[in-house]
């Protein structure tokens, strides 16, 4: 996002290098070498990272929908948020952000921008300016010598120095937490990082989604422990699936007929190093689905009890409307907006936890526009290693079969809610319904 009174002190910070908004237009596409060049040496490398999402920042389907309908438009009819039409591409399109290409051709015309985060980009990274990694405030020295891991290592193409910096997790915060310029963080994975276990323990985002395996980093060079660039995240399912795990118990195994049946369930982060979910907060929900099917088949859905904090509105999965917002950039002033949640349009599911925060408007309408987001709502998400407890208290309805009934969870992730999905019409691939985990649990009814 772009925040101007801020370029002066970066600027200050990177003593002549100029970082963050400042950096707009200080380079050319000329200064940086092309992920094919790479490529011809490091082949291994270069295919993972074509499987990335970070190789695909600029032209991903979604990223171009939000850019270009929303964010630009948006940007085009409002001075507050001008900045945002430059300022996405600090971090999705940097080549593009630092030749000052604004707004870059559209992906289809295989523009330069179309390299989205790429090798020369990362492997020019310095340092950064200032004291927290944010809005893309990284330092890139474009050039013959890249920055990498390793000491001593020697390349006929290039110069290397080992940089500690890209070892560590501030060097993923300069894109990984974002402020907007009503001054809100809308996406801070690396400071969920930092103030929780993993920090603490030297545990770095590289050790989770850039781990070791044998390998050739170039195709000159004998097999070593080379870190892989995948960069798995949320589009991947085996990174999502049992990030977090879900167990239940009933309070009672025997309950009467006529009585109430009280079932908790245990939500455990026990693989993630930050928030789940985390990044595109405004986008993305996770919500878990309890049944009960009684010994004769019958199924009833249970709705989550409230906890009573302020904002809990917002956690459970209700038919309410939402993200009237996007009819600025559609000049529709009128726009009632479209589903909040997506997972309520069967009545059987009002009354799902919602593990999301809320993100809101200047006039306080719920929002997946994070530059225009002046406000959060209860953060409701799984920190790491935090378990969260829900309960499910269920007066046993009269028609209940006696005997044994099944009680059932599943805690689902989509990527982006359903009915915003619907209404921009991104592709079904963003909206998926990933299965993170399912467990459950019995109680016998007695007459
Ligand atoms: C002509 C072949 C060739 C080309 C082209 C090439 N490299 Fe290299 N590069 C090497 C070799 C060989 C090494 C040494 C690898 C080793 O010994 O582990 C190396 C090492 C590196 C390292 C240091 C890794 C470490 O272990 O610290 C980085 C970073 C790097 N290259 C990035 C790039 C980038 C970015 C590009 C494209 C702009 C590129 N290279 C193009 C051959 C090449
Ligand atoms: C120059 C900016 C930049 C840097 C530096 C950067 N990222 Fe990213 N990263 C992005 C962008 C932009 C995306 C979103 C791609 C998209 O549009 O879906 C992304 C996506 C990802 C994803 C995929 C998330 C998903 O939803 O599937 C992971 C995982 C990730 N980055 C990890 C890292 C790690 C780990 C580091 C540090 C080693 C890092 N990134 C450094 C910009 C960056
Ligand atoms: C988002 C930033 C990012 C991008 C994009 C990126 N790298 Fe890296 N690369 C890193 C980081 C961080 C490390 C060091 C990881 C570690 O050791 O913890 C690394 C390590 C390397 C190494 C040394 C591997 C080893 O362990 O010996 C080479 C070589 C390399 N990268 C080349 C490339 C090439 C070629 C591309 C493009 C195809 C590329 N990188 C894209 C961030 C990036
Ligand atoms: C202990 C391992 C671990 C560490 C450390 C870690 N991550 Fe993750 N990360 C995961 C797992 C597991 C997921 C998949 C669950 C999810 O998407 O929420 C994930 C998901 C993500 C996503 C997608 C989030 C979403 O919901 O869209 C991004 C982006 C990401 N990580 C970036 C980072 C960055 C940047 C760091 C360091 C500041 C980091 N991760 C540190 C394990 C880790
Ligand atoms: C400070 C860096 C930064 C800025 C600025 C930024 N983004 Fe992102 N964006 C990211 C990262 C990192 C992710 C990946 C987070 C995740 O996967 O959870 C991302 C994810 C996204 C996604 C979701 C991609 C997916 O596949 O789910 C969209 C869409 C998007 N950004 C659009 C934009 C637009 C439009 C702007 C400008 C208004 C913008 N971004 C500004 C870093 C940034």
């Amino acid at each position: 996002m772009i925040m101007t009174f801020l370029s002066a002190l970066w600027l200050t910070a990177a003593a002549g290098t100029p970082a963050g908004d400042a950096a707009l237009g200080s380079r050319s596409y000329d200064d940086y070498e092309k992920p094919a060049v790479c490529a011809s040496c490091h082949d291994d490398i270069f295919q993972q990272w074509t499987q990335s999402m970070m190789s695909q920042a600029y032209t991903h389907h979604w990223d171009e929908i939000e850019y270009f309908e929303l964010a630009v438009a948006h940007a085009e009819r409002e001075e507050f948020v001008a900045g945002v039409k430059a300022g996405c591409n600090g971090c999705h399109a940097p080549l593009a952000f630092l030749a000052g290409d604004v707004p870059p051709p559209r992906p289809e015309e295989n523009s330069r921008a179309n390299e989205s985060v790429s090798c020369d980009l990362c492997h020019t990274i310095t340092g950064f300016a200032g004291d927290t990694p944010y809005n893309f405030n990284w330092i890139s020295e474009p050039g013959r010598l890249k920055q990498g891991p390793k000491p001593g290592v020697v390349s006929p193409h290039h110069d290397t120095v080992e940089n500690d910096f890209l070892k560590t997790g501030d060097f993923c915060g300069t894109c990984h937490n974002e402020m907007s310029g009503y001054g809100v963080w809308v996406k801070s994975t690396h400071l969920e990082w930092k103030e929780g276990p993993y920090y603490a323990q030297g545990v770095h985002c590289q050790d989770c989604h850039m781990p070791k395996a044998m390998a050739r980093s170039a195709k000159m060079t004998a097999p070593a422990m080379v870190a892989q660039h995948l960069f798995h995240g949320a589009h991947d399912p085996g990174k999502l699936n049992g990030s977090i795990e879900v167990r239940m118990n009933p309070l009672e195994r025997e309950i009467p007929w006529d009585g109430t049946a009280v079932v908790n369930v245990q939500l455990f982060n026990g693989k993630c190093g930050h928030k789940v979910p985390s990044g595109s907060v405004e986008d993305r929900i996770m919500w878990l689905h309890v049944t009960a099917t009684d010994s004769e088949g019958k199924v009833w859905h249970l709705p989550v009890d409230a906890k009573g904090f302020a904002g809990e509105e917002y956690t459970i999965a209700a038919d309410v409307l939402a993200y009237q917002d996007m009819g600025i950039a559609l000049d529709r002033p009128d726009f009632p907006g479209v589903q909040r949640d997506g997972v309520a349009l069967d009545a059987m599911d009002v009354g799902d936890r919602i593990f999301r925060m809320a993100y809101f408007d200047p006039q306080g309408r719920m929002t997946i526009q994070q530059w225009n987001t002046k406000s959060l709502g209860a953060d409701y998400r799984i920190g790491p290693r935090e378990t969260k407890v829900e309960t499910f208290t269920w007066t046993l309805p009269e028609d209940i079969a006696f005997g044994r009934v099944e009680v059932r969870a599943q805690l689902n992730y989509q990527r982006l809610v359903q009915p915003v999905a619907d209404f921009l019409k991104v592709p079904a691939d963003e909206t998926v319904i990933e299965v993170i985990n399912t467990a459950s649990t019995w109680f016998e009814v007695y007459e």
